[in-house]
Order: C-alpha cells, then structure tokens, then sequence
C-alpha cells in the first residue's frame, strides 16, 4: 500500500526548520493548549522509525516523545528485541500537540499535523516504519482494519519502506500477561521480527537482544 504524501512548503524543509514550525504551530486547536510541542526522539540517522498516537501530559511537558510510563515499557521492549532509542530508531507521533485530557487525536487534528509527519518520514527516509496503536495506522494507511488483524504484518510504506503495525505501548500496560499468545508477548514477537528485518536489510544495530518474556 501506497502512502500519499503531501506535498508543500513544509514538506521540503529540514527537520530542524519542521520542528520550529511545530512549536508555533496554530493549524489546529492542539497549538492553543500545549505546554510544548513534542517533536521526535531518537537518532534522524537512524534507518528505523516509530510513529505512536501523540503526547501525553509528561510528553507535553517534557517535548520529547514515549518518556511515559507507556514510553518506558516501549523502551524497554525496543531495548530487549536489540534496539537502542537513542541510536537506531527515529520516535515521532501522528500529532506534535497533547491532545487534552489524553483523549485520541481527532481527525482534522491529524490532518493538520500530516505535513510534519509527511516532512519527517521524507527527511528521515527510514527503511523500516512501526506504526503503534490504531491511531498512527489510521493516520499513514488510511485503514479502518482492527490492530489486532494486521499487527505484526508487513505493508509497502513510502519511498519503498517495510511497514509494520505494532500494539501500542498503553494497550500493554492495561494487558499486562505474558503468556504464549498474550498481546505482551505478540509485541514481542512484532519486535524480533522488525529486528530480524533490519539485519536481513543491513541494517546496524546498537542494542544487545536480551530476552524479554
Ligand atoms: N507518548 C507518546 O509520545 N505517544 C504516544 O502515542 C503515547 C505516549
């Protein structure tokens, strides 16, 4: 599947230039009550991105993305399956701006956001893209197809990207078993395969793969 890219100004600047932009953003109603805008996280070189729904109060107070309870369980998976946060993946959300009261991100929301998500994903030109949770998968394939259905299948991306929908860190917080089948554990296994690509593509980790479950 095909990603559509907006085209425009926003687009064709630097990532530096996006996120200054972001933080004085008023395309939609998010601007109006952030503390921060929360741009990305990670490494711009790496070859690897995650886009997740948007920020949460410590996010929005922080600027930086996943620093959360949520974000600290996706850093301790993304760090046993071999991947560093800090070195091997680009981390960003659908939306730059808290959404109030940590409610998702509505449409029009996104919709104003895309041309910074669209501008990281060209600056970035990541091999790999992991979509966590629902919102990011309706937001970049345009799908209303159930998370559980197409987690841990791979999609065509944008400029010849594998792509991979993934749980969402807050759904595992919430389905905290680790049984053989448990969504914990299919994340898991979501993980390893996005590392075994990596390296099937050549990729260079940083991590030390370490066994999670
Ligand atoms: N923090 C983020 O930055 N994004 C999410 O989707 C959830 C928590």
């Amino acid at each position: 599947m095909q990603i559509p890219l907006l085209q425009g100004p926003a687009v064709c600047s630097s990532l530096e230039a996006l996120s200054k932009a972001a933080a004085e953003c008023m395309r939609c109603p998010l601007g109006a009550t952030r503390i921060r805008s929360v741009f990305s996280d990670g490494s711009p070189q790496a070859q690897i991105m995650l886009i997740g729904e948007g920020p949460g109060q410590q996010e929005d107070e922080s600027g930086i993305p996943f620093v959360g309870r949520a974000g600290q369980l996706l850093t301790q998976m993304l760090a046993s399956a071999g991947i560093d946060r800090q070195q091997d993946i680009y981390i960003c959300n659908t939306v730059k701006c808290r959404p109030p009261q940590n409610r998702k991100p509505q449409a029009s929301e996104m919709e104003a956001c895309f041309p910074y998500l669209s501008g990281q994903i060209q600056n970035v030109q990541p091999k790999i893209i992991v979509l966590a949770g629902a919102t990011a998968v309706q937001d970049i394939l345009k799908t209303k197809q159930g998370i559980t259905k197409i987690r841990g299948q791979w999609f065509e991306g944008p400029n010849g990207a594998k792509l991979m929908p993934i749980f969402h860190p807050s759904y595992l917080l919430r389905n905290p078993s680790q049984t053989e089948g448990s969504p914990k554990w299919l994340m898991w296994q979501d993980l390893q395969t996005v590392r075994k690509e990596a390296e099937a593509q050549g990729i260079q980790l940083h991590g030390t793969p370490s066994p999670f479950i």
